[in-house]
């Protein structure tokens, strides 16, 4: 059995900003074909900043820690600075995940990349925003 810290207990058994955001200005969904588990994030851009995020897990208890903190992370920061957010420093904000569960942390920040990505495709090809 893997030990968790406190902090992925903490989220695990709490996570924060769980859900789906309506009409959300970029989406992001990734799984993992190994273990079968899959992450949704929804984002809400203005101003170049990150105003809401949400996400949606079917996965492990690592997973949903994980997604909770990518999401707490990413609030409030500009687009830039999101992108900038790491497995590395999701696991090292959760104090640390198990070798076994190190994956999990990649499918976070994969996702909330993908959501950034799609926001500024949509962007580009001049659609809403
Ligand atoms: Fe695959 Fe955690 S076991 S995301």
């Amino acid at each position: 059995m893997p030990v968790y810290s406190k902090k992925v207990m903490d989220h695990f058994t709490n996570p924060r900003n769980v859900g789906e955001i309506e009409n959300p200005d970029g989406v992001g969904e990734v799984g993992n074909p190994v273990c079968g588990d899959m992450m949704t994030f929804y984002i809400k851009v203005k101003d170049n900043r990150l105003e809401d995020v949400k996400f949606k897990t079917f996965g492990c208890g690592a997973a949903i820690a994980v997604s909770s903190m990518v999401s707490e992370m990413a609030k409030g920061k500009t687009l830039e600075e999101a992108m900038k957010i790491t497995p590395r420093s999701v696991a090292d904000e959760l104090e640390g995940l198990p070798k076994q569960k190190f994956h999990c942390s990649n499918l976070g920040a994969q996702a909330l990349n993908k959501a950034i990505e799609n926001y500024l495709s949509k962007k580009k090809k001049g659609g809403k925003k």
